[in-house]
């Protein structure tokens, strides 16, 4: 009998939504309601390292170690996830009865963020892509980023995105399969590499209202919501993307700013109101504001998702003006922490 053990490890990086991805059309495949587009940052920073392996000798059912935790895969987006790729191995396996029924080994997979957890940065998204990526390489599928991205947004819809290095949009897709809802290259990072993120650790605590539950909550009861996904959406979409192919930072921030804005408008809007922002959020922006004022021109972005902590975009160039507004308030604040990175994109695991 066959007693090897099979493995195989990459790495996926965390996204930073530009245009928010906020509402489902359908919960169960996580289809959503609008378009989002992020930017993918450096893998040296943050990351998720995953190993994969199976054997027939394993016992028991699947496991899952993160930062030496065990995880539950029972639930329904990690099992929808297995289901998908041990269906594509098994499809090979038919086809070539030579090869090892890797489809049927239970799987032992290994997690490690390098970025601390409970910074409550938004770490799902790198969880679940490098999941997917690990056992799709365990299992020698030769499907391609974008295809893969369909499996992953089972997981976490935000996970979807980032299969794919650069600037990456997630197309919400018109059918009810789910199959025409997934990740896109806009531009690879060698097209505007000069990009950079600050990310502002404002609270480490774990956020208060999960996405899911908070867009389910925000689709029943918000009425800005159906005009941010019907008509806001869309044309900051196009907008965007003009924008990253021009290389025109000016209204990359603009866009960037208004969405995160009328994201976190439609949440205040939302039946109970929805607060991630807190006050030290609230003066990154102010800061953002007096900084872009300051310089003439508009030289930082900002962004929240799900919680208060502030990503903010800037080109390399300004790097100097940026840091020197920001740090005087990381200062002030006690708990405040800081973390600069480059934009980055997959690669093979370090
Ligand atoms: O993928 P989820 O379910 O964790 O949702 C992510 C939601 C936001 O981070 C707020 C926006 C986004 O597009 O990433």
């Amino acid at each position: 009998a066959d007693q090897k053990i099979y493995r195989a490890s990459t790495t996926a990086p965390v996204n930073i939504a530009v245009i928010k991805y906020w509402g489902k059309r359908d919960p169960s495949l996580n289809l959503p309601t609008n378009s989002s587009l992020s930017v993918t940052l450096s893998q040296s920073d943050l990351r998720t390292h995953t190993t994969a392996s199976c054997s027939s000798t394993f016992e028991g059912p699947d496991t899952l170690l993160l930062n030496n935790a065990p995880q539950s895969l029972s639930t329904a987006r990690s099992l929808a996830c297995l289901k998908s790729l041990r269906a594509l191995r098994s499809k090979l396996e038919d086809a070539e009865s030579s090869l090892p029924k890797l489809s049927t080994y239970p799987l032992r997979l290994v997690s490690v963020n390098n970025f601390p957890t409970a910074a409550g940065l938004a770490s799902s998204a790198a969880g679940f892509a490098a999941l997917v990526r690990a056992i799709a390489d365990l299992y020698e599928l030769q499907q391609s980023p974008t295809e893969l991205s369909l499996i992953a947004r089972q997981g976490s819809g935000s996970a979807c995105r980032s299969l794919l290095g650069g600037y990456v949009a997630w197309d919400h897709g018109t059918r009810d399969d789910g199959l025409d809802s997934r990740a896109r290259l806009v531009a690879p990072k060698s097209h505007w590499s000069d990009m950079k993120a600050l990310i502002l650790v404002v609270s480490a605590a774990k956020k208060g209202v999960s996405s899911t539950t908070g867009m389910q909550t925000t689709v029943q009861t918000s009425s800005l919501f159906q005009t941010r996904t019907k008509e806001v959406v869309p044309k900051e979409m196009a907008e965007m993307e003009k924008a990253i192919k021009s290389k025109d930072f000016a209204t990359f921030a603009k866009v960037t700013m208004r969405e995160s804005n009328s994201f976190h408008a439609t949440c205040l809007d939302t039946d109970p109101p929805i607060f991630y922002l807190n006050d030290v959020s609230r003066a990154a922006i102010k800061a953002v504001e007096e900084l872009n004022e300051k310089a003439g021109r508009t030289i930082a972005a900002y962004t929240f998702d799900a919680g208060p902590n502030a990503v903010i975009y800037y080109l390399e160039a300004d790097e100097d003006a940026v840091l020197k507004t920001f740090l005087p308030i990381l200062r002030q604040k006690e708990g405040w922490g800081k973390m600069d990175t480059k934009i980055d994109g997959p690669g093979p695991a370090s």
